[in-house]
């Protein structure tokens, strides 16, 4: 019980239901569950993310659903205002919302652009800033924001490495104002998983193969590995870690 009486937020967690296919939101809601914290499902999957609670709470779960377009700061400061209202606090956020666009640089719209921008570094400022005030009424909390390995090194792709950047070095920004008031910032690089919204290409052997070439282990990872990278940076074990990326990739990112 590793998160015994914290509450979570998690945003993009609204997957898995029925044995289908699990996103990293989706195991971190499960894992975070079995750990004992009080779990928060956001998405704008909302039959689903009600399905995720439904199923979290048959196995014993304290866990509600609340519709969260990560984009809108209104929406935002509902998310964090029915959290603080069911469960009295907030102790954790994990952003793990997510698109993902291909296009190279010449055939990039603009439109695209700033939806890919919006939703990954867009939501990241958002849920932080809103999450802070709650945080620090209780001395402190935990705010991981899912980046990916193409927040560090580039892609054929060409907002979802920018937008994954600046998830990386917002973290940081965010880590050094607020670790005087105890509150932790930090992001998680996964590298190729197979989840809904990777389903469509992971499963083109011209687009997987190569890829898997380049990892060093040889395989896709697991929702349930990026997930436990979650839960040791939202959980009390990592006390003294801020500012700092967890690399989940099977080495690709070593070389
Ligand atoms: N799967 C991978 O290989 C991989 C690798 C590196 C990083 N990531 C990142 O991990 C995160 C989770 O992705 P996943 O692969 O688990 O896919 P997923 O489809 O399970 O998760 C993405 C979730 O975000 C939700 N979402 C999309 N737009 C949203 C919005 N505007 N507001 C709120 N929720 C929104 C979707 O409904 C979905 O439930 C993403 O940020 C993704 O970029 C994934």
């Amino acid at each position: 019980m590793r998160l015994q009486a914290k509450t979570a937020l998690i945003a993009g967690a609204a997957s898995g239901v029925g044995g289908q296919l699990m996103g990293i939101g989706g195991a971190v809601a499960r894992l975070f569950a079995a750990e004992g914290a009080q779990v928060i499902i956001a998405d704008i999957k909302d039959d689903v993310g009600e399905q995720t609670v439904s199923e979290l709470r048959d196995f014993g779960a304290d866990a509600m659903y609340i519709h969260l377009d990560v984009t809108d700061e209104e929406q935002w400061q509902q998310a964090v205002t029915a959290t603080t209202e069911q469960f009295g606090k907030l102790d954790i956020l994990v952003d793990a919302a997510g698109t993902s666009f291909r296009s190279k640089v010449e055939d990039q719209s603009l439109e695209l652009w700033d939806l890919e921008m919006d939703i990954h570094a867009r939501g990241a400022f958002l849920g932080t800033k809103h999450a802070i005030p709650e945080m620090r009424k209780v001395g402190g909390g935990s705010i991981v924001i899912v980046s990916s390995i193409y927040g560090m090194v580039g892609s054929m792709s060409t907002s979802y490495p920018t937008a994954k950047g600046a998830m990386r070095n917002f973290t940081k920004a965010a880590a050094i104002q607020y670790a005087g008031e105890n509150i932790r910032v930090n992001s998680v690089h996964p590298g190729f998983v197979m989840t809904p919204l990777t389903e469509s290409i992971f499963t083109e052997p011209g687009i997987i193969n190569p890829r898997l070439a380049l990892v060093p282990m040889g395989r896709l990872g697991t929702t349930e590995e990026i997930a436990k990278g979650i839960l040791f940076l939202a959980s009390d074990e990592a006390s003294f870690v801020t500012g700092a990326e967890l690399v989940i990739d099977g080495g690709y990112t070593a070389q």
